[in-house]
């Protein structure tokens, strides 16, 4: 059997007590009573909404092989006899076994952040790494304060890439994190107004990006986006700390990863990669400009760790967009069908111009037009109604005719749009639900997209119940 971890090894590395009949080893970590596999340790963390401890027994009866909990908390919860171990803080314990993990590893580290685009190009890294050795990557945007220690624990020893994604919404947020990650290579994916209501300015937010420079290992690399705003002050930023390779992306001329041409068709797109003085062609699965600019970053990443390009540009051939991020279902309506773009997953001001721009690459058939559904983007503070009014321009610039819209933000955008667009606005998310329902016709392209706290997923997932996939051998009449 191979174990992520003995117990020995994990008591040693979280100082911990053990207590009960413990196994020899555990297969995997589970923080989700739900979700945990047998023969994985339940680590029970305090999140916002609920506390781990409480849901033990659930952990216990779903195959957990053992609990990792707290001193304080083993009181209040009865006469447990399972096995455990003991911890002072269990989200610190697991910090230090990310440590223990990070301390075991031969891989080479990947860290990414960024405004936009980190689970993208993250979720790309494991596509394009995965030829050439063994990938372990964050789940989903696990990028936070438990989601980084959680995804260097489940490391296992024998991976030859860690990719982790690395997220903040607050100046200082970045720094612990990145130190107990220690990449070997940093990317800093772009930077652009998110979380806008807690910084005073755009500078501030790259200032706090940067502070993934911090944890880098001595003679590591960064990678920065040269067609950025912030490029210069990143890149002086990591001159000042002593950072001797900082390598960029993009179109610029200088970029050594550079965006030579770009040729984007409806479902998919071909770039052509200059680097090193070889142009490369690179076809990508996945529509969108800004899919081709992550792609830069993660051939570049590729390149400095030494993995097969060849093969990296290969599998990028293969990617296909994921739910929420630009993900295409085809779908039947009558004797047609319409075709949506779930850009659900969330919004800020750069992610809506790139989903935009999406829409405005897809193309109607028949009667069908290009219709932006589009809600509140959220933690914009001040700024908040001129970003909203400020996405009159780029829809205007894609020609887009019909937008629909719910949140009380974006009201502003509907006040800012000429007559001659189609609005409809309303001010709740399930009031537009079953607006675009109803209103939908063949031909159309939909592309929906919110920041994930106005809950834009449940449109998407209204038009996916109520209309079936549209399959190729349906004939349009
Ligand atoms: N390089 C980019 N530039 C602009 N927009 C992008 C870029 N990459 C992705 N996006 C857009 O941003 C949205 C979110 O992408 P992604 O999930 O990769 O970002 P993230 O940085 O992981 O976000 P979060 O902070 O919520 O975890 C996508 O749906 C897409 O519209
Ligand atoms: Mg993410």
């Amino acid at each position: 059997m191979s174990w992520l971890w003995t117990t020995e090894d994990m008591i040693a590395a979280m100082a911990g007590r053990p207590f009960g009949t413990l196994p020899e080893g555990i297969t995997g970590i589970s923080i989700d009573s739900r979700s945990i596999s047998p023969g994985e340790a339940f680590f029970a963390i305090k999140g916002d909404r609920v506390d781990g401890h409480d849901y033990a027994s659930m952990a216990m009866a779903n195959g957990a092989s053992l609990l990792v909990v707290s001193e304080a908390r083993l009181p209040a919860m009865g006469r447990l006899t399972v096995p455990m171990i003991v911890v002072e803080d269990v989200l610190a314990a697991l910090g230090r076994l990310g440590q223990a993990s990070r301390a075991r590893s031969r891989a080479k580290i990947v860290a990414v952040t960024g405004s936009v685009g980190k689970t993208t190009t993250k979720e790309m890294l494991r596509h394009v790494l995965s030829p050439s050795g063994k990938v372990h990557a964050s789940v989903a945007s696990f990028n936070n304060h438990w989601g980084v220690p959680l995804t260097l624990a489940r490391m296992p020893d024998d991976t030859d890439y860690g990719v982790f994604e690395v997220g903040m919404n607050h100046p200082g947020e970045i720094r612990p994190l990145v130190a107990m990650i220690r990449p070997h290579v940093a990317v800093i994916t772009t930077i652009a107004p998110a979380h806008l209501g807690n910084f005073k300015n755009i500078k501030e937010i790259a200032a706090a990006k940067a502070e993934v420079f911090e944890g880098l290992e001595p003679g590591g690399h960064v990678v920065l986006n040269r067609d950025n705003d912030q490029f210069n002050f990143l890149d002086r930023t990591a001159q000042s700390l002593g950072i001797e390779h900082i390598h960029s992306f993009g179109q610029h001329a200088k970029a050594e990863f550079r965006l030579a041409e770009f040729n984007g068709a409806d479902e998919n797109s071909t770039l052509w990669l200059t680097i090193g003085g070889d142009t490369l062609e690179v076809a990508i699965g996945a529509p969108g400009r800004h899919i081709a600019e992550n792609a830069l970053a993660a051939l570049g990443v590729v390149r400095i760790v030494g993995a097969d390009i060849e093969k990296a540009i290969a599998a990028l051939a293969t990617l296909k967009p994921e739910k929420g991020r630009g993900k295409r279902h085809r779908l039947s309506i009558g004797s047609g069908s319409f075709t949506l773009i779930d850009e659900s997953y969330n919004a800020n001001p750069a992610s809506m111009r790139a989903a935009i721009a999406l829409l405005a690459a897809a193309e109607p058939t028949g009667r069908g037009r290009r219709i932006a559904v589009l809600g509140d983007m959220l933690e914009m503070g001040e700024y908040s109604q001129k970003v909203h009014t400020d996405l009159a321009g780029p829809l205007l610039a894609a020609g887009i005719e019909h937008v629909w819209l719910a949140g009380a933000d974006m009201a502003a955008l509907r006040e800012s749009l000429p007559e001659s667009v189609h609005v409809e606005y309303r001010e709740k998310t399930s009031e537009l639900t079953d607006y675009v329902l109803n209103s939908v016709v063949p031909g159309d392209v939909l592309m929906v997209k919110s920041s994930l706290g106005i809950g834009f997923g449940k449109i998407v997932a209204a038009l996916l119940d109520k209309f079936p996939a549209f399959s190729d051998t349906q004939r349009e009449l």
